[in-house]
C-alpha cells in the first residue's frame, strides 16, 4: 500500500492542468482550460479542465473527476499506477505502508522480477540494433517480414544470441541476481548448477502489461527444426499469468477505447503486421482460446469485439468454441474470416491500408449468424445433425445476458435456418430453465434474468421468470415496496440499500442530491439564519419569537440533520455525506480538494461531478459572453432551510405511508394510528414553518 501521506503528496504537488496537458491540447480559456474530448472525435472543444478546482470534465463522455482518475480513465491505470506515474513526473519519493514483512518481500520480489524483465527486454533490443551479429540476424529476420525500424522499436523487438548463456552471464555482471533470472525464467538452472539462457537463438517479442510494464516474452526459433517448439513462452511466474494477459493490450487500448472496438487475432506477428497497417486496436490471445480474465482486460475498454479468423476451415471449428465464452462476458462479438491460406500478419501485407480496411469493414459478420451459416453447410441434408446444431445455436444465444439481443437473434436464425420460432424459442426457454435451475443450486452466483418471451406471442414453456432489482428480496417485503412505490411514487423507503437501483425522480433522492449540491458548492459561506422559537409573554401565553443567527452552511446542516437523525438512503451520498461530517467535525470547515482526490473513486467522481456541472455554465458562456450566473449565494438561507424542511416532509411522508400499512395488522392498529396522528401534526408544525421562513 502506498502511504497515505504519498499519496496526499501526490495530490498536493500534481498539477492537473500540466497532466492532462501531456495529453490533450489545452486553452485557457477564463480561470478554466478548454479542449477537444481525448475520448471521441469531435469539432467543438467539449473538454474542460479546472485548475482551481483540480478537477476535469468531459461534456460529451459525461466523463470526470480528478487528475488520477484522468490518468484511469486516458491511459487506462489502475489507482496505484496513477499515483506512481505522478510521483514519477514530480520526483515524489513514495512510501509504502501497512505491509507485513512477508508482504514487502513479495512486493519487493515483484518488482525485481520486474526490473530484470525490462533489463531483458533491453539488452535483447539493444543486441539486435548495435551488435554484428544481431543486427545479420536478429534484425534481418525482422527486416525479411516486413518490420519497419519504427515498428520493431515500439513493440521493443530483440534478439538472444545463439550461445548458452550470453545473456545471463551479462545480466549477472551487471548485477541481476540469479534468483530473478530464475523466477521469471529468462535462465533455466539445471540440476548441476549450470546456467542456461532460455531463449537462446530466438527472436524476442516482449509481452506488456496494461500499463507498459514487461511482463515476459515470447520467442521466435528461427530455423526451421520441427522437433523444437516455433515459440517458446516465459513461464507462470509472480509476475506473468498467461491466461491474464493479451498480447498488444499496452499499445492498442487507446485505439481500443476511441475506436470502441477491439480486434482479436492469434499471434505476435498478427498484432504487429496489423499495427503496422494502421489498425492499431489488436491485441492476441497467443494461440489459445481466450480466458474470461483477458476478455474482462478487453472490456475495461469496449464492448465490442472482432475475432479474427485464419482462413483454414479446420482451425475455424475449433476457435468457435471458444467465442461462446466471449458471449458470456456480455460482449458484442463479430467475425472476419480471411482468405484460405492467409492470416491476419500475411493478409495485411498484401494490402493497403485502405484495403485493409476496407476489407475489415465489408466482411464482418455478426457471430451468430457467422456460426450459423458455417455449421449450416455441413448439416444441410442431415436432420439429426441439424438437430444437434440448432441446439450449439441457441446454446450461444442462451449465453448473452441481455434479453433483448437474445430475441433478435432467435429472429434472424428463423431467417437463416429457416425453422420456425417456437421450435427455437422453447429450446431456448428449457436451456434458461436449466441455466437457472443450475444457478439456483449455488446461490452466490445467481443472476436474476429477464423474461426473453414477453413481447412474444408464442407461448413459452419452461420457468424463465422476470425479476428485478428486488428479487433477492423476501416476498411479502418485495410486494410492500411495491405497493409503498406505487402510492408515493417514491420508491424505496428509508435506510434501504435498494435505493441504488433507484430512477432520478425519486424525491427523496432528489434534496439528498440537493443537500450534498449545496454543501459542496457553499459549504463554507456564512449565511445568517432566521428560527422561530416558543416562548412565553408575560401572560403566559405560547408565542413564536424570530430569532436571528449567523453560521457557516455546512454547520448549520449538519446540525439540523443531527437533530433529526436523518440519515441519507442513496449510498453514494450517505458516503459523501459521512466523509463531508467527519471533516466538519475534525477540522471545522469543508476541505474540497481532500473529496476531489478521495482514494474512493466512488466520492471523487461524484463530488466532481457535482462541482463541474456548476463550471458548466462557464462553458455556455465560452460562446455567448453576456449570459449571467445567478448569484445563489444571495438566496443561500433560503436554499438552506427549504431544502431541509422538504427533507424532513418526504421522510415524514414515507413514515406515514409505513405506518398505514401496519394498521391492517389487527395488533399493531392502536400504536400506528397513535403515531400517524402525532407524524401528522408534525407535518403542520412544519409547514407553518415552511411558510414563516418563505
Ligand atoms: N504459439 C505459441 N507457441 C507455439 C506456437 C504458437 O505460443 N509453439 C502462439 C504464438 O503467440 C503465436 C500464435 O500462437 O504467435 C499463433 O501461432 P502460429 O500461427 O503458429 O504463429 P504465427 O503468429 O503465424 O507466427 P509466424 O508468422 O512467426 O510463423
Ligand atoms: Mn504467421
Amino acid at each position: 500500500m502506498i502511504s497515505r501521506e504519498s499519496i496526499d503528496r501526490v495530490f498536493e504537488t500534481a498539477r492537473v492542468e500540466e497532466v492532462i496537458g501531456e495529453f490533450v491540447t489545452l486553452k485557457k480559456s477564463g480561470s478554466s482550460y478548454k479542449g477537444l474530448s481525448p475520448f471521441v472525435d469531435e469539432k467543438t472543444p467539449s473538454f474542460m479542465v479546472s485548475p482551481v478546482k483540480g478537477i476535469w470534465k468531459d461534456f460529451s463522455t459525461g466523463k470526470g473527476g480528478n487528475v488520477i482518475s484522468f490518468l484511469m480513465e486516458h491511459e487506462h491505470y489502475s489507482y496505484p499506477e496513477a499515483i506512481r506515474f505522478l510521483a514519477d513526473k514530480y520526483n515524489i519519493a513514495i512510501e509504502e505502508t501497512e505491509q507485513s514483512d512477508e508482504q514487502k518481500e513479495a512486493a519487493d520480489e515483484r518488482e525485481s522480477m520486474y526490473l530484470v524483465s525490462k533489463y531483458a527486454q533491453e539488452y535483447f533490443n539493444n543486441l539486435m540494433q548495435n551488435t554484428q551479429k544481431g543486427k545479420a540476424i536478429g534484425l534481418s529476420y525482422f527486416k525479411e517480414r516486413g518490420f519497419t525500424d519504427e515498428t520493431i522499436e515500439t513493440f521493443q523487438l530483440g534478439y538472444c544470441l545463439d550461445e548458452w548463456s550470453a545473456f545471463t552471464d551479462t545480466a549477472l555482471k551487471n548485477g541481476y541476481d540469479l534468483e530473478y533470472l530464475e523466477s521469471t525464467g529468462l535462465t533455466i538452472v539445471k540440476e548441476n548448477g549450470k546456467q542456461y539462457d532460455r531463449f537462446k537463438g530466438r527472436v524476442m517479442f516482449p509481452i506488456h502489461s496494461m500499463s507498459g510494464r514487461v511482463l515476459g516474452f515470447g520467442g521466435r526459433i528461427l530455423t526451421n527444426d520441427k522437433k523444437a517448439a516455433k515459440y517458446l513462452n516465459s513461464p507462470e511466474s509472480d509476475i506473468y499469468h498467461k491466461s491474464k494477459v493479451l498480447y498488444g493490450i499496452y499499445h492498442a487500448k487507446k485505439t481500443i477505447s476511441k475506436e470502441d472496438n477491439c480486434y482479436l487475432v492469434e499471434g505476435y506477428t498478427d498484432v504487429i503486421s496489423m499495427y503496422q497497417k494502421g489498425i492499431t486496436n489488436v491485441v492476441a490471445s497467443s494461440g489459445t482460446a481466450l480466458t474470461p480474465d483477458q476478455i474482462r482486460l478487453v472490456k475495461r475498454l469496449t464492448p465490442n469485439m472482432t475475432v479474427l479468423f485464419d482462413g483454414d476451415a479446420a482451425g475455424l471449428r475449433a476457435s468457435v468454441r471458444g467465442i461462446d465464452l466471449i458471449l458470456e462476458q456480455g460482449m458484442n462479438v463479430k467475425v472476419v474470416t480471411f482468405p484460405d491460406g492467409d492470416d491476419p500478419d500475411s493478409f495485411s501485407k498484401k494490402k493497403t491500408t485502405e484495403e485493409l480496411k476496407e476489407y475489415l469493414e465489408n466482411n464482418q459478420q455478426d457471430f451468430i449468424s457467422f456460426k450459423v451459416s458455417l455449421l449450416m453447410e455441413e448439416a444441410k441434408n442431415d436432420p439429426i445433425k441439424k438437430a444437434g446444431l440448432i441446439r450449439d445455436i441457441v446454446m450461444s444465444i442462451s449465453k448473452i445476458p441481455d434479453s433483448i439481443k437474445q430475441e433478435i437473434y432467435i429472429q434472424e436464425c428463423v431467417r437463416m435456418m429457416d425453422i420456425s420460432e417456437t421450435v427455437l424459442f422453447n429450446e431456448l426457454a428449457q436451456m434458461m430453465d436449466k441455466k437457472s435451475r443450475d444457478a439456483e443450486r449455488k446461490p452466490s452466483t445467481a443472476q436474476p434474468r429477464m423474461s426473453i418471451a414477453s413481447s412474444n406471442k408464442n407461448k413459452v414453456t419452461g420457468g424463465i421468470s422476470s425479476s428485478n432489482a428486488t428479487g433477492d428480496m423476501p416476498d411479502d417485503a418485495a410486494f410492500q415496496e411495491m405497493m409503498l412505490a406505487q402510492e408515493s411514487g417514491v420508491k424505496g423507503t428509508k435506510g434501504q440499500a435498494s435505493a441504488k437501483a433507484l430512477p432520478k425522480t425519486n424525491e427523496l433522492e432528489l434534496y439528498e442530491s440537493e443537500i450534498i449540491k449545496i454543501l459542496l458548492l457553499y459549504g463554507n459561506h456564512e449565511v445568517s439564519f432566521v428560527d422561530w422559537i416558543e416562548e412565553h409573554d408575560k401572560n403566559g401565553k405560547v408565542v413564536m419569537v424570530k430569532e436571528e443567527y449567523t453560521n457557516t452552511v455546512c454547520h448549520e446542516l449538519f446540525l439540523q440533520l443531527q437533530d433529526d437523525e436523518i440519515e441519507f438512503t442513496h449510498p453514494i451520498f450517505q458516503k459523501i455525506y459521512k466523509e463531508i461530517s467527519y471533516q466538519i467535525n475534525q477540522e471545522e470547515k469543508l476541505l474540497l480538494d481532500q473529496l476531489t482526490s478521495h482514494p474512493d473513486q466512488e466520492i471523487s467522481r461524484e463530488v466532481t461531478h457535482i462541482l463541474m456541472d456548476d463550471e458548466r455554465y462557464t462553458l455556455s458562456r465560452w460562446e455567448s459572453k453576456e449570459i449571467e450566473v445567478a448569484q445563489k449565494t444571495d438566496v443561500l438561507q433560503k436554499l438552506v432551510q427549504d431544502v431541509i424542511l422538504n427533507l424532513r416532509r418526504v421522510l415524514i411522508d414515507l413514515k406515514v405511508k409505513e405506518l398505514m400499512h401496519e394498521i391492517t395488522d389487527e395488533e399493531k392498529r392502536v400504536e400506528a394510528l397513535q403515531e400517524v396522528m402525532s407524524y401528522t401534526q408534525l407535518k403542520t408544525l412544519l409547514f407553518e414553518k415552511l411558510y414563516r421562513v418563505v
